[in-house]
């Protein structure tokens, strides 16, 4: 349908492109990214594109308007030189949090970024786990959005084995319902957390659990933990209410400042997470041996490889 795939990569994640390439079997395209004095970026293609199934991966993490800006430049240098098909690969889609007008006189900034991706040149768009699926009617292109529960599930499986009593929690209400499908997977009981922001500071306040976690060892999971807040209220609150063990998954590493500082006080065995943001090294020195990372690397290579061949992605996961 389209030409060979070419991969491009801005320079928010390199080691992820470059899982993503080593699981394809082929080379990053060189490109040129400058940062001039004025803060202003510059791309040059080092080959043409024209006629190819161009895919440009780029995370939207800290620092989150760099590499946004990163990527629609990206985008329309691959428009400007007549590349066949454009699919932006975000793993981690920013903004995602301001996904409605949840109070008066308020933007909707994820509408906004995707409004931005499709104006850049975008024809589609991959991503992992929004923070609500109706993100996805923000984009009027097609688009996969994945889910990282492909790969953390195998690793539950083995550490459910070992667990005493297990139980699946979410901390919020939001995620309960992505909980449950791991719960069910997993022949798991789910217990929830009922959570309200009081104001726009990070700051969170659980009110009630849901559920029974009296003498269970415990998998706690969420999409994304920024400043560790909702994680942390929720692990107390578990806590307080009598779990044994509690193993933290989460999708998104974004880790604000300070986050895996006040992560590595609570009492989790282990913290289990993937590469959709990269996790600087002082950060992963902070967390030692009780990180794990798991990557999506071949998760999206596959997905690419088959949008590229025009080939189910739902097959992959027996829908
Ligand atoms: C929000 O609803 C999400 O599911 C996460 O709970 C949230 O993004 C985590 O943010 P923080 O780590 O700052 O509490």
């Amino acid at each position: 349908m389209y030409g060979g795939i070419r991969l491009f990569t801005g320079t928010s994640t390199p080691e992820l492109a470059g899982g993503i390439a080593e699981y394809l079997n082929l080379p990053l395209c060189e490109r040129d990214i400058i940062r001039f004095p004025n803060d202003n970026i510059f791309v040059k293609l080092h080959a043409s594109v024209r006629g190819q199934d161009c895919f440009v991966i780029q995370t939207t993490s800290i620092p989150v308007h760099y590499n946004l800006m990163e990527l629609l430049i990206l985008i329309q240098t691959l428009r400007l030189d007549s590349a066949a098909r454009i699919t932006a690969v975000i793993p981690y889609l920013c903004y995602m949090r301001s996904d409605k007008k949840d109070q008066p006189r308020v933007p909707i900034t994820a509408r906004l970024v995707c409004d931005m991706i499709e104006a850049a040149g975008a024809d589609r768009y991959m991503t992992l786990d929004l923070h609500s699926p109706q993100i996805q009617g923000f984009f009027s292109i097609p688009g996969d959005v994945l889910y990282a529960y492909h790969v953390l599930i195998d690793d539950m499986m083995e550490l459910k084995k070992e667990m005493k009593d297990p139980v699946m929690v979410s901390p919020d209400l939001g995620f309960a319902k992505k909980a449950r499908n791991y719960a069910t997977t997993l022949n798991l009981p789910l217990s929830f957390i009922e959570k309200r922001r009081p104001s726009n500071d990070p700051t969170s306040q659980a009110l009630t659990l849901i559920g029974d976690v009296d003498g269970r060892d415990c998998i706690i999971l969420d999409e994304e933990i920024s400043t560790g807040t909702t994680m942390a209220t929720a692990v107390n609150v578990i806590k307080e209410h009598g779990a044994r063990e509690i193993t933290m998954f989460f999708v998104h590493p974004v880790l604000s400042p300070n986050a895996a500082e006040e992560l590595v006080k609570l009492p989790v065995k282990q913290f289990v997470t993937t590469d959709t943001i990269p996790i600087p090294q002082e950060k992963k020195d902070i967390f030692g041996d009780r990180l794990k990372i798991i990557s999506v690397a071949s998760l999206l290579g596959e997905v690419i490889r088959r949008a590229n061949q025009g080939r189910s992605v739902g097959e992959m996961f027996n829908e």
